[in-house]
């Protein structure tokens, strides 16, 4: 997908979001219940309204792994954990990256049921290293493995229900295993980097969430039991933080 083309799929529901920039910042909450008539906790269920919009959103996920995916897998030296799930997985693009950059890993990409379906029968196909698995990650077993990522999933959503999702995963995780979170990381006083701060703005007027700083992400890794967190700038619009569960 272009870049123009993703910026028309978007410039509706920004443009809607963003007509309740000025209230979304009064009231510091989500405005998409009164642009699109559904709650933000639906979120996912209104973007994928018709399969036609679910691929669009989908490519529009999968292009800018063309220009930061290999940043973002090799930011931390992952090649210890060669079994891999990638939580909100989607179209499967980070997936690729791990499996070029770790030729020992597979990859399980995790995602709701109608996700996994498209990404089958558009984006991968008949990959020996990666495998779906079908699922909502805040109601089902999570498959077990050694490294999650949750790339652009933690963004979303409040901190009770990031911890939430965390102390999951710590469970699922084997001992000695990780957790990788890929965002774009606010600076330490919210001063910038602007895409960030942009991207935070979008996050307010239409998610629960918000983009957050390393040390914001780090609280809510230790709140849910892994330690020995560190994070990495890697100078392109996508960061890392990696968290360890002890062996
Ligand atoms: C913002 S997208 C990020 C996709 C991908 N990780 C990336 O960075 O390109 C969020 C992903 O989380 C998935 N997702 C949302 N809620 C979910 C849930 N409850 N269980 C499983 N996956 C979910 C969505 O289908 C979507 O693929």
């Amino acid at each position: 997908m272009s870049l123009y083309q993703s910026i028309q799929y978007h410039s509706k529901t920004i443009y809607l979001c963003w007509h309740h920039l000025t209230d979304a910042v009064r009231e510091g909450r989500t405005q998409y219940e009164k642009a699109f008539g559904v709650s933000s906790g639906d979120l996912f269920d209104a973007i994928y309204r018709s399969d036609e919009e679910m691929v669009t959103f989908m490519q529009l996920m999968h292009s800018i792994w063309n220009i930061c995916g290999k940043d973002v897998v090799t930011a931390f030296d992952l090649s210890p954990f060669k079994v891999i799930c990638d939580l909100g997985g989607c179209s499967g693009a980070l997936a690729k990256h791990c499996t070029s950059a770790y030729p020992e890993c597979t990859v399980t990409i995790f995602d709701l049921p109608k996700v996994v379906h498209m990404s089958k029968e558009h984006f991968i196909k008949d990959d020996q290293r990666i495998s779906f698995h079908e699922g909502d990650f805040f109601k089902d077993s999570l498959p077990e493995a050694e490294l999650y990522i949750l790339a652009r999933i933690l963004h979303d959503w409040t901190d009770e229900r990031c911890v939430e999702l965390l102390q999951r995963i710590y469970k699922a995780c084997k001992p000695g295993g990780a957790v990788l979170v890929v965002e774009a990381l606010l600076s330490e006083d919210g001063s910038g980097p602007l895409t960030a701060q942009l991207y935070s703005l979008n996050m307010l007027v239409q998610t629960e969430g918000r983009e957050r700083t390393d040390v914001q992400y780090a609280a809510l890794l230790t709140a849910a039991g892994f330690t020995n967190i560190r994070h990495c700038l890697t100078g392109k619009i996508y960061d890392a933080v990696l968290g360890h569960k002890k062996a």
